[in-house]
């Protein structure tokens, strides 16, 4: 764990709210191209944002272990506060989100809701493919739950999904490698890959919120004619929507147009490259998960 002054320091029950945040969780970075969607499209509610930086990447670990870091951070943003929480990682929305639903979420916060990127992203896609063939860019833990192929195919049935699982994108992005002839190697490698399997692909989804800051790259390896997706403003356009047919969620949702930012590292580091993924400067605090 980085050093870190004692002022930077937080312990879950040392942090004050007025009214409920809305939480958005991540792995690290990656969620914050999710909340940048969030303030853009609803500025008015308040929001509290986790980046598991000290444990992640996640894309790599098993099932067992996304799932027991993923409730416990869940548990933390509801001992904030939090009535709803986003979880803004689609490793963690396909590793752990269902059996926090069904297994914890009766047992520990009845009134409470997780919402993960995978849903609002599959329910969608589908419009946006002519041939019919759609291509997947995922972390390994994505690729292998196979939520995007088997959603997809629940609301577009005719769809043919091929998934491509790029490890080193996520390191990539979290050592700030972006735009390095390093990054373009992979992302030319698994480009090709993932057309060898589907070569009638017109859309590609960026199926990992860390990838947002690869996309002119990858763009730059895309044949002119697909049409290369990022999640951000469909997760917003479907949190809008949720809230709006959640009357009794949304009336606990504190609207100060606040966003508070946590990391489980360097707060340094956060601020640093978190701005980056943000859009706008990012003032972290440390959190120290037990
Ligand atoms: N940002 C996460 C996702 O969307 C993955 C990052 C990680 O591997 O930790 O899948």
């Amino acid at each position: 764990m980085s050093n870190q002054t004692s002022d930077t320091r937080h312990q879950a029950s040392g942090i004050r709210h007025d009214g409920a945040p809305i939480g958005v969780f991540d792995s690290g970075y990656g969620g914050l191209t999710v909340l940048k969607e969030f303030v853009s499209r609803l500025p008015q509610y308040d929001y509290l944002y986790l980046g598991d930086n000290g444990r992640a990447p996640y894309g790599n670990r098993s099932f067992e272990t996304v799932y027991e870091y993923t409730l416990q951070c869940v548990k933390w943003f509801f001992e904030q506060g939090c009535s709803l929480v986003i979880l803004a990682c689609n490793t963690a929305s396909a590793k752990a989100l269902r059996s926090i639903q069904q297994n914890d979420l009766p047992l520990i916060a009845p009134d409470k809701r997780v919402l993960g990127v995978i849903r609002p992203t599959t329910e969608i896609i589908g419009n946006y493919s002519e041939s019919g063939e759609i291509g997947i860019l995922a972390t390994k833990g994505t690729v292998h739950s196979e939520s995007y192929p088997i959603e997809i195919r629940k609301f577009f049935p005719e769809t043919s999904v091929y998934q491509e699982a790029c490890p080193m994108w996520v390191p990539i992005v979290e050592n700030n490698e972006i735009h390095t002839q390093g990054a373009n190697f992979f992302i030319k490698k698994n480009l090709h890959a993932l057309f060898q399997k589907g070569p009638k692909i017109d859309v590609v989804l960026l199926a990992c919120t860390h990838y947002p800051l690869l996309k002119d790259d990858i763009q730059e390896h895309l044949p002119i004619d697909v049409k290369l997706v990022t999640q951000g403003e469909l997760v917003a356009h479907s949190l809008a929507g949720y809230l709006n047919r959640h009357p009794e969620i949304e009336q606990q949702c504190s609207k100060n147009g606040q966003q508070q930012f946590f990391t489980t590292d360097s707060t340094e580091d956060f601020d640093q490259h978190g701005s980056m993924f943000f859009g706008a400067p990012v003032k972290s605090r440390y959190l120290e998960l037990r």
